[in-house]
């Protein structure tokens, strides 16, 4: 078996574990969350959106969230557009991640775009960004399966991947957005990116809603993956992608890497507190195996 003696963990929870919640999480406790989030350990965290906050209003503090968290080593913020990555850049951020699906009837309901029209619009973005020497990282949404066109085809995959590859990003997030990749599928699409995308940061983004995705992380740490986006506590959810729970915990996932001897750097007993903060603010349960252990304790 090879396996990595490192892995590096990209929390996502502070975006994508809150940008679906029903209730608007005070601006505060985010920065608090943030904050003890950093000091568990983690070095790269998905901070916040610059997106429209008609479409999402858990987001609209974007900017007041990056006046006290923008000096972290590496906040990525997320964003779809031009109007976004300059609200971003003016808030500091050294990193962004662009996204976009495979499926355009996904984009249709996510951004209002199709897949096409939206990769020319991103094509000078990210142009842009690389001149003035930000982290790109784009996040490939729906890689494996859709909620509204089903099963995606690997080589539609590939072929947007490959698209962001000669544009020049800094890494790939692919991502499992509504949880229904099995390992085999994992494994399989994986392997295919590390043999043809070669030199590039390769990091896989699994939702959990079949619970699969510890296992799905396990198939893809066998095709040589060694990073991973995951939510405190198993927050998280696209807010177009019905069906879609949350993002694998990374309290559990750090678990399994830890115990596998894979060091991420991550204190756990921090990160249970850094849960703890943002607990009383979110409508759902969080039904992470370690964490309700610690609950017991
Ligand atoms: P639209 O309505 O087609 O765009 O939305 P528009 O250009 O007509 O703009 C509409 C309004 O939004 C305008 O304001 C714009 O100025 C404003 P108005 O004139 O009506 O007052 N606007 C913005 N405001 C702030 N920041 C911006 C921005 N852009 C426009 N960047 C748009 C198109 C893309 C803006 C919209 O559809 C949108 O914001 N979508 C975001 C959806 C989203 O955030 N989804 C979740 C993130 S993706 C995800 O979770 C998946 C991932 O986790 C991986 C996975 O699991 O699959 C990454
Ligand atoms: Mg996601």
């Amino acid at each position: 078996m090879n396996l990595p003696e490192t892995a590096t963990i990209i929390e996502v929870g502070p975006r994508d574990g809150l940008q679906n919640e029903a209730n608007f999480v005070p601006t505060e406790q985010k920065v608090a969350f943030i904050q003890s989030l950093f000091n568990s350990g983690f070095r790269e965290m998905e901070v916040t959106s610059f997106v429209s906050p008609k479409w999402v209003p858990q987001m609209s503090d974007a900017a007041e969230v990056m006046e006290y968290v923008s000096h972290y080593d590496k906040t990525i913020v997320l964003t779809p557009n031009q109007r976004g990555v300059e609200a971003a850049l003016q808030a500091g951020a050294k990193s962004v991640a662009v996204f976009l699906g495979v499926s355009s009837t996904f984009n249709q309901k996510n951004i209002n775009r199709t897949t096409e029209e939206a990769l020319k619009g991103l094509h000078p973005v990210i142009k842009e960004l690389k001149m003035q020497g930000i982290f790109v990282r784009a996040c490939i949404s729906t890689a494996f399966h859709c909620p509204y066109e089903g099963a995606v085809d690997p080589d539609d995959t590939l072929a947007l991947c490959q698209a962001f590859y000669e544009m020049g990003v800094d890494e790939l997030s692919v991502a499992d957005t509504i949880g229904k990749a099995t390992p085999k599928e994992s494994f399989a699409l994986f392997s295919k990116l590390k043999e043809e995308l070669p030199g590039i940061l390769l990091t896989a983004h699994f939702h959990d809603t079949r619970k699969m995705a510890l296992a799905n992380i396990y198939a893809a740490l066998l095709a040589g993956i060694n990073r991973f986006d995951s939510s405190a506590g198993g927050l998280g959810g696209c807010p177009f992608a019905p069906g879609a729970s949350g993002n694998v915990a990374t309290e559990d996932v750090v678990y399994m890497l830890h115990e596998m001897g894979i060091e991420t750097g991550i204190n756990l007993d921090s990160l249970v507190k850094s849960i703890d903060i943002i607990k009383p603010y979110v409508s759902r349960e969080l039904s992470s195996w370690y964490y309700r252990e610690h609950q017991k304790a």
